[in-house]
């Protein structure tokens, strides 16, 4: 029977489709493996069932040796594994897509709506036992209805954002490289450049991968170029985002707030300059943490692994 290393314990509903099909391992560690325990673990195996927060290079797939048929992600985002070195070694890749996109869309828009109105700050508040009385200044934060949303990557999360946008009467703007025409026009969204963007958007989410030509788009420029008022939003990758730069804008007040899901590093360590600032609202990578959507995240996650393991074409591979 076909061996598989499965990197942390996923939800049942995964593990049940693989029952009886393979000789699974599960990693019961406290957090993910360390590369050398992934390359430990993989030995010998013919399948994987990955994290975003394990590293699969070609060391792993290595490690693993010429048997390994096949890694599969239980997560949209694939840039913890070097795809080309599977593809060189004839390893399948498979991913999630699809089936996150609505509750990482509820995610973002919470994190707009927590920023924009201040929640955490104002549990802190009623917690430090500062609500003494209704007062006409206290906790003031920014309107979502009628405001500017730039989407930052008009893909499927970023159009389940805007139809959410909708429903609060914001007017929508896009970057995008690709063709969005028909999706723009079904959400009454247009599309501007990033330049265009930054200068207007009240709330600005990003949605695109990261790659090296993503990482840090965020900078001290850019942060530069957005509204005082603004509030910059990131449930997608921590390192689209340069850190220093978003501390010293938000220190500065060059923003008012950001709220990130997502962080560079991740986890951000305790005592990071970011968590002590009370207008960024930072939460540990939970987009997609619906009891649902995780166990259609495992049972596709587990799909994949069972037709890569079959040698026949995963159900959604990698583009
Ligand atoms: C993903 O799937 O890439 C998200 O970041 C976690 O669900």
């Amino acid at each position: 029977m076909a061996k598989v290393f499965i990197t942390r314990d996923i939800p049942q509903a995964g593990l049940e489709l693989l029952a009886g099909q393979c000789d699974y391992t599960v990693w019961r560690g406290d957090g993910p493996p360390s590369h050398r325990e992934l390359c430990a673990g993989v030995a010998g195996c013919h399948g994987i069932l990955s994290l975003l927060t394990d590293r699969l290079d070609g060391i792993v797939m290595d490690a693993a040796g010429a048997q390994l048929r096949v890694i599969s992600n239980m997560a949209v985002g694939y840039d913890n594994i070097d795809v080309a070195a599977a593809r060189a070694r004839g390893i399948a890749v498979g991913n999630t897509p699809g089936v996150l996109t609505e509750t990482t869309a509820d995610l973002a828009f919470a994190l707009m709506a927590g920023a924009a109105r201040r929640i955490v700050e104002g549990v802190d508040h009623v917690r430090a036992g500062k609500w003494l009385t209704w007062g006409p200044k206290v906790l003031l934060g920014h309107d979502l209805h009628g405001a500017t949303l730039g989407i930052v990557g008009f893909g499927r999360i970023g159009q389940a954002l805007a139809r959410r946008a909708a429903g609060f009467g914001m007017r929508v703007l896009f970057v995008d490289s690709g063709n969005k025409s028909e999706a723009a026009a079904q959400l009454g969204a247009k599309r501007v450049t990033l330049a265009e963007m930054l200068p207007v958007a009240d709330f600005m989410s990003l949605h695109v991968p990261s790659t090296p030509e993503t990482r840090y788009m965020i900078g001290s420029t850019q942060l530069a170029m957005m509204k005082p008022s603004a509030i910059l939003v990131n449930t997608a990758r921590g390192d689209l985002v340069d850190p220093a730069a978003l501390e010293d804008s938000l220190r500065r007040r060059l923003i008012a707030a950001a709220a990130l899901d997502v962080t560079e590093p991740e986890p951000l360590p305790v005592g990071h300059a970011l968590l002590a600032l009370p207008n960024c609202l930072v939460v540990p990578h939970i987009g997609s943490a619906s009891h649902a959507t995780r166990d259609l995240m495992a049972t596709m996650a587990a799909r994949n692994l069972l037709a890569g393991l079959a040698g026949v074409p995963l159900p959604n591979p990698v583009p």
